[in-house]
């Protein structure tokens, strides 16, 4: 399995590899920490309502904040209303911003009661509609990210593709579930494999459930996708893509990153989230990924208590310095003793 440059439109990305919107984690300091361990083709925004960002509210205008090193970009829009999800489109191409991504997958009630998300599914023809104003509206590609349909007794997918083709539509990805399965049972790819047969000449990129490198690599073989999105693998693993793209590549794996490289990455993060969001915001957010660097960063208790507890920056220099000798054996007199959580 070789890995190819994907073409999204008039877009060229070097590899094929995305890393997908997770609202309320793939903010921009979570992205250029992703993109600094290498791999990531494509990386979008988390959904953004377009009725928010035509009226300009603090947090949609937060959502589509990005710099130089987070490119490229995509901006993943959802809404009911095609005019305006097109306006909103235009805004971003205004921007500068690559690429717009309507979202057709987002179960959530917020997102589906205004007829946005996945309530598209249920009507294919709106779904076209929105998708075909987005294309007329703007320049740069427009893609879509949708889900096989609303349940399992109305999946559209294969035949939704082709008529997102033919309006224009750069690349459908497909995350392999139903709406209402939401991120239960397992993902379909013989579904994904259904859209690549249906549509004819646009890249469909295949998403769900993609853990490692061996399952990107075993999607792209069953399905006969162009590319593959991870989101939840890269909360805990950023180096995901970096090692995919070595493996469709044939190259030898990276070594593993060491604990004190992951411990590194942890602290790069907060730095980039304490310039992007200010101190107050950026303790809370590093205290809500804890449990995903948690999984592979030993002791992973005492990452949590020492992390969980600091409220500024300076706490959390303390706390993340202390951890970082906390494993290892202090003796005193050929006695072992334990090593202090946090610093003083
Ligand atoms: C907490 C959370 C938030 C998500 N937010 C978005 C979103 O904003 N837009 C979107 O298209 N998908 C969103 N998704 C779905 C993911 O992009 C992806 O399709 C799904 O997690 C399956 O891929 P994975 O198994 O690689 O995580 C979200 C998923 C999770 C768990």
């Amino acid at each position: 399995m070789l890995p190819m440059d994907l073409r999204i439109g008039n877009l060229k990305l070097e590899g094929n590899l995305l890393l997908a919107p997770i609202a309320g984690y793939t903010d921009l300091a979570f992205r250029l920490v992703v993109r600094g361990c290498g791999g990531v083709s494509l990386a979008f925004t988390d959904l953004v309502s377009a009725q928010g960002l035509l009226r300009g509210t603090p947090g949609s205008l937060e959502l589509v904040r990005t710099c130089p090193a987070d490119s490229p970009l995509g901006l993943q829009l959802y809404g009911g209303e095609a005019e305006v999800l097109a306006r909103a489109a235009r805004l971003a191409q205004d921007r500068g911003l690559p690429l717009v991504d309507l979202n057709l997958g987002c179960p959530v009630y917020k997102v589906t009661r205004h007829g946005g998300g996945a309530a598209l599914l249920r009507d294919p023809t709106a779904a076209v509609r929105a998708a075909d104003a987005l294309v007329r509206a703007v320049d740069i590609p427009v893609t879509v990210k949708m889900r096989l349909g609303w349940d399992g007794d109305t999946i559209v997918a294969p035949r939704l593709a082709v008529e997102l083709e033919r309006v224009g539509v750069a690349a459908v990805t497909v995350h392999a579930r139903t709406a209402v399965q939401k991120l239960g049972g397992k993902a379909r790819l013989d579904e994904i494999a259904r859209v690549v047969d249906a549509v004819r000449e646009i890249p469909v990129i295949g998403n769900g459930d993609v853990r490692s490198p061996a399952d990107a690599a075993r999607m792209m073989a069953r399905t006969g996708c162009a590319g593959v999105m991870i989101g939840r693998a890269a909360l805990g693993d950023p180096w995901i893509f970096r090692d995919t793209r070595a493996l469709l590549a044939g190259n030898p794996p990276s070594p593993a990153p060491t604990r004190e490289q992951r411990i590194d990455l942890v602290a790069r993060h907060f730095r980039l989230l304490l310039e992007h969001v200010g101190e107050a915001r950026a303790c809370q957010s590093i205290r809500r990924r804890i449990r995903w660097h948690a999984k592979t960063l030993h002791p992973a208790r005492r990452l949590r208590a020492a992390l969980q507890r600091q409220g500024s920056a300076a706490e959390f220099e303390r706390a993340i310095a202390a951890f970082r000798i906390s494993d290892r054996k202090v003796e005193i007199d050929g006695e072992p003793v334990g090593v202090p959580v946090q610093a003083t």
